[in-house]
């Protein structure tokens, strides 16, 4: 038989809540010296660790079957990967958020301002569709810090327990997107593999029914 190949976070906020869901399910995952990839010793499953960002396009071409990512990446890289699964946890949102000493009523007020972001497709989507036109500066970390050495006016970025945005005076004044872990599946997905999956699946859903 085949193995299903899945990809996990390697590093991050993610990371150990995936191997405990897969551990939940009864996978036991044999960490090697192997750093990026494992296979687990009762299923027929290898894991992937690789970067957040990366996984959309390795579900898309199909190096991988089947991923555990959070949401919002799904949403900002991967609109055409097919989400199979919520998974209940690494929830948090999607928001914009201003300096604290910065007036802020409505979205209208980014009119014409700066923002910085590591998403850029979901604000420019959320900016779009309230015909807000802004200047994004796309950044890949640290984003909270932007406002505060000038480089933009306001920042979307996620916010877990607000304590990022508050340590650099940030006010959170849009919600754009509620996110958690979810399995995705790439659409090029083989028939044994889609077969391990719904194994899977069930497996997973007993182990949630069983968290709530
Ligand atoms: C993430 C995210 C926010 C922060 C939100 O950053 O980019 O900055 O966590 O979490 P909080 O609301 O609980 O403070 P992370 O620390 O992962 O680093 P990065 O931005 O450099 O990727
Ligand atoms: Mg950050």
């Amino acid at each position: 038989m085949q193995n299903i190949k899945i990809a996990i976070q390697k590093s991050g906020r993610l990371n150990e809540d995936s191997l405990n869901i897969l551990k939940d399910c009864g996978i036991s995952i044999d960490n090697g010296t192997d750093q990026l990839k494992a296979s687990a010793r009762n299923f027929p499953m290898e894991v992937f660790y690789l970067r957040n960002g990366d996984i959309p396009q390795y579900l898309r071409d199909g190096v991988v079957d089947i991923a555990i990512i959070g949401e919002n990446v799904l949403v900002e890289k991967g609109e055409d990967i097919e989400m199979a699964e919520k998974l209940g946890f690494s929830k948090c949102r999607v928001s914009l958020a201003v300096p604290k000493s910065a007036s802020y009523t409505c979205i209208e007020d980014l009119q014409g301002k700066r923002i910085a972001t590591s998403y850029p497709r979901t604000v420019q989507q959320y900016l779009d569709e309230r015909g807000v036109r802004a200047d994004l500066h796309i950044i890949t970390g640290s984003v909270e810090i932007a406002p505060n050495i000038g480089l933009a006016d306001a920042i979307c970025d996620i916010v877990s327990s607000g304590s990022t945005l508050f340590k650099n005076n940030l006010r959170e004044v849009e919600v754009m997107l509620h996110s958690e872990a979810v399995l995705a599946v790439s659409p090029k997905i083989g028939p044994e593999q889609q077969e391990i999956l719904t194994k899977l699946q069930f497996r997973l859903r007993s182990v949630l029914k069983a968290r709530q």
